[in-house]
This record gives C-alpha cells, sequence and structure tokens, in this order.
C-alpha cells in the first residue's frame, strides 16, 4: 500500500510520499506532437516531463503545457478545478511517483469554503482504477492501471496544523502545538485559508477562506503590463517574471521589483485586516503560523503588521507542501497505524479529521 498527501492548489499541484515529493504548475493542455525532442529537453529536467493518456485522450501537465500545448488549461475556478483538472492533474502526479502495481491512499484537502459542495465528486473522480498511458521524454509509452482504493478529503488548513501537530510516523508530534491556540494563515494562488485549532480542536467559528491569494496581486500587476505595453499577459505566465523581478515584453524589459513591492504591501495589509476582523474575538491565540507558498512571498510584510506572535517561517522547508506533508502524516495516522484511538480527542492527540462537512463549533474525531 502507497500511501500520498496530494494537494491541487489553484496555482500548484503539489504531492508527497515522504520520500519524494512533486510540484508543478496546475495547468493541463492536449498533448501535441514533438519531433525534435533532443532540442526541447535539452535543460529540462526529466520529472518535468508529465505527459499521459486518460480516457483516450493525451495529456500534457504543467511545465510541458505551458510550454508545448497549444490548447491549455488553467483555472480560477473551483468548478472547474475539480470538474476536469483535479482527475487529471492527481493522475499525472501518480503515473510519476507511484513505484508498483500496489493500491494507492490518498489523503487531499479543500478549501473551507467548498469542502462542502466537492468532496464527494472529488472522491469519486480519484476513486478507483484508473487506466493510463504514461509517456516518458524519449516517447516510450507504458501502459499501466493505477488504483486509489481510499480517498479521504479534509479541510485544506488542517493540512498545515497536522504537518505541526503530528510527527513523520503520524503520531502525535511538538507538544507546543498540542497545548496551544494556533492560528494558521495559509495563503495560495487564488484563495486565503485562516484556521485556528485550540488544543488540536478545531474552532470552526474563526475558519473561513477568503479570495485574498497572490493571485489578486497578479491581476494588478497584469493589468499594470496591459497599460504599458499593451499585452495582456496570461497570470500563469508571471510566475517566473515576478521571481525574476522583471519581464521582457515585444523585447522591451520592464523592471517589476517597486511595483511588486507596492503591490505586495497592499494584498499584505487586506490580509492582516481579514484576520484581525475574524480573529478579533481570539486574541488568546499563542501563535500564528504563516503557511503556503503566498505566505513565503507575504510574510516579511505580514509580519510587521498582524497583530501577534508570529511564528517564523522555516527557509530550508518549502511552505508550498506544508498542506501536502500534512496530509501524508495524516494518512499514515489513519492508515498505518491501525484505528485511530478512541481518545484521539483528547489534547495529545491530532485534531480533528473531519469526516462529515465542517458545520458544528468543533470537529471531532471520526465524528
Ligand atoms: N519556489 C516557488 N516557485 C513558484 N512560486 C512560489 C515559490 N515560492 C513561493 N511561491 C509563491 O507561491 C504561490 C503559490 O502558492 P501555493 O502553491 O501554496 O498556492 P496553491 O495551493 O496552488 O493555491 P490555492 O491554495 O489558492 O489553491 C505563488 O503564487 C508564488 O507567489
Ligand atoms: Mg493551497
Amino acid at each position: 500500500m502507497e500511501l500520498f498527501g496530494i494537494d491541487i492548489g489553484f496555482g500548484f499541484t503539489k504531492v508527497t510520499n515522504g520520500s519524494d515529493s512533486l510540484v508543478f504548475k496546475s495547468i493541463y493542455g492536449e498533448a501535441t506532437d514533438i519531433q525534435f525532442r533532443e532540442n526541447l529537453l535539452d535543460g529540462n529536467r526529466q520529472e518535468d516531463y508529465l505527459h499521459l493518456e486518460v480516457d483516450g485522450n493525451a495529456f500534457f501537465v504543467g511545465e510541458l503545457a505551458e510550454r508545448q500545448s497549444t490548447v491549455r488549461y488553467f483555472t480560477l475556478d473551483q468548478n472547474q478545478l475539480m470538474g476536469n483538472f483535479a482527475k487529471v492533474l492527481a493522475l499525472a502526479a501518480l503515473a510519476r511517483m507511484s513505484k508498483g502495481q500496489e493500491p494507492i491512499r490518498v489523503v487531499t484537502g479543500l478549501p473551507i469554503k467548498f469542502l462542502s459542495s466537492y468532496r464527494e465528486q472529488l472522491v469519486q473522480q480519484l476513486s478507483g482504477r484508473h487506466s493510463i498511458v504514461s509517456i516518458e521524454a524519449d516517447g516510450s509509452r507504458h501502459e499501466r492501471v493505477i488504483h486509489i482504493a481510499q480517498v479521504k478529503v479534509i479541510p485544506q488548513p488542517f493540512g498545515s496544523l497536522y504537518n505541526l501537530m503530528l510527527n513523520e510516523r503520524g503520531d502525535a508530534g511538538d507538544r507546543r502545538f498540542l497545548a496551544e491556540k494556533v492560528g494558521v494563515i495559509d495563503i495560495g494562488f487564488r484563495t486565503a485559508d485562516y484556521s485556528v485549532a485550540n488544543k488540536t480542536k478545531y474552532l470552526e467559528r474563526a475558519s473561513r477562506t477568503y479570495d485574498t491569494g497572490i493571485s489578486q496581486a497578479f491581476s494588478t500587476l497584469a493589468n499594470k503590463l496591459q497599460e504599458n505595453s499593451g499585452v495582456n499577459v496570461e497570470l500563469f505566465r508571471l510566475f517566473e517574471a515576478v521571481r525574476r523581478g522583471n519581464i521582457k515584453i515585444r523585447g522591451k524589459n520592464y523592471d517589476l521589483a517597486k511595483i511588486l513591492e507596492r503591490i505586495y504591501t497592499q494584498l499584505a495589509t487586506e490580509i492582516a485586516n481579514e484576520v484581525n476582523q475574524l480573529w478579533s474575538d481570539e486574541w488568546d491565540i499563542d501563535t500564528i503560523v504563516i503557511s503556503g507558498g503566498g505566505g513565503v512571498v507575504l510574510a516579511p510584510y505580514l509580519e510587521k503588521i498582524l497583530e501577534g506572535n508570529v511564528l517564523t517561517l522555516d527557509p530550508q522547508e518549502d511552505a508550498r507542501f506544508n498542506n501536502a506533508h500534512g496530509y501524508l502524516k495524516f494518512a499514515r495516522y489513519l492508515w498505518e497505524r491501525g484505528a485511530v484511538p478512541a481518545a484521539a480527542a483528547t489534547p495529545a492527540a491530532p485534531p480533528a479529521p473531519a469526516t462529515p462537512a465542517v458545520t458544528s463549533g468543533e470537529v471531532n474525531p471520526e465524528a
């Protein structure tokens, strides 16, 4: 039995099995004939080559789709992400990462506000036996069946919380996070999820999804670029430019550092306001944890303006993987330790793995 934590984000799909992890842009497209493979692959990593056939259709996924597909799909709409994307993205990742024919168990997540509407759909999309063909960079084809035996869908920020509270074996880990009231700010590409766990118990009233992800900053940037260059740059093509700090459009170089500074300050202020408002009654939060890829970018701004004790991000860790790592730890807790102990609600146990939709003030294990 192989266990995976899979975090299908609007920006990036992140997957881990503990020993290997994989991240790629949540983009797919029609596969096209690649005639000059050597040239195209020169300098590109083998693992960036995600090419597979599912249900008779051939797809490029991630960077490969961005570079090579004429028709490619990228979305900021949850309905689409679940409807069309989730299965292709998850299977592309599993085709690359799963080793043998063993059945696979997956823990994945959804933003709090989408949980009740999409949980069932996601379980159905992923569960079962999927006949796929994975195509390697050299053109060789491998037919195989990916058997996803079990899928557990939990609220996305639980990933970050479990990552803090459980150790690698899926046992109760750092005492500090088990005994404290912890607030998590998970900033992704489209969504920002704020959630609180009080002594491992999930606090519904203080947990919510907002639309203040990094894409908001990217949209502002794209509008400015259009004003200046006349070109409408697609949001998913801004990642590299933003990381470099400049973009070349039709031969002209645009420096992005100053404007990004301004846009990020604005977004961080908006996030801090949302958090301070949502958590106005939670003045007894011990620690605030910033998570997600957007968290890495905005932490320097947020640390200055958030009210509370903010845990500094570990620069060694890629915070984009926090949820996926937490999902994997939870998978180990669920499936490698045998049955969930009855005492799971005590402070020494991890927070509640919400089986039903999160509707009550508190989520009990296996409720
Ligand atoms: N090494 C990196 N490469 C690319 N982006 C990065 C990197 N480090 C941080 N980022 C930032 O991470 C953001 C994406 O974060 P993340 O992967 O957590 O989002 P997501 O989970 O896909 O989105 P959502 O949670 O809204 O569904 C990007 O917008 C970018 O600003
Ligand atoms: Mg995310």
